[in-house]
């Protein structure tokens, strides 16, 4: 568990992280609208070394980063408005972690079991009204997560 008292606090840690990433790593970011998911994911992109600002992708629905901009081929994903299962083969997220890593917002709109082996990060407000970050990580982030 750990706690993010402001926005910067959750920019910093999705930076550090960026910078861990992977291909085929999965990051699953849970919570209510405006827990701070997108925050989250934008500051893993500028780990990354994007230096542009990063859009919601709540209405593209996936939001594609490639080398040079980023280090690897990353996917900014928010399935909020997928209402139908069969919607999400189109979105092509399969090819994405060939060389690629993804970090998805709403992520339950995956089949069971598609989020075993990610980064499962959930963003609860608090009372005070700052954030409550909590986790469960796959193997594949042994040595890796929690941040040291
Ligand atoms: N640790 C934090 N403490 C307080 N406010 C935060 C924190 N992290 C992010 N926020 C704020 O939460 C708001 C919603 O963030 P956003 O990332 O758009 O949420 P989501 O994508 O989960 O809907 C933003 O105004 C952001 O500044
Ligand atoms: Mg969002």
């Amino acid at each position: 568990m750990m706690i993010l008292e402001n926005e910067q606090a959750t920019l910093d840690a999705g930076r550090k992280l960026g910078k861990l990433l992977r291909a085929g790593d999965k990051i699953a970011l849970r919570g209510t609208l405006g827990a701070g998911k997108t925050t989250l994911a934008r500051g893993m992109l500028e780990g990354l070394g994007y230096s542009e600002e990063v859009p919601s992708p709540t209405f593209a629905i996936v939001q594609p980063y490639e080398p040079p901009d980023t280090r690897i081929p990353v996917a900014h994903v928010d399935l909020y408005r997928i209402d139908d299962p069969e919607e999400i083969p189109e979105l092509g997220l399969e090819e994405v972690l060939v060389d690629g890593a993804m970090i998805v917002e709403w992520p339950d709109r995956m089949p069971d079991g598609f989020w075993n082996d990610a980064l499962n990060l959930e963003l609860e407000i608090t009372v005070e009204g700052n954030r409550r970050l909590t986790w469960t990580a796959g193997n594949a982030w042994n040595n890796r997560w929690p941040l040291t």
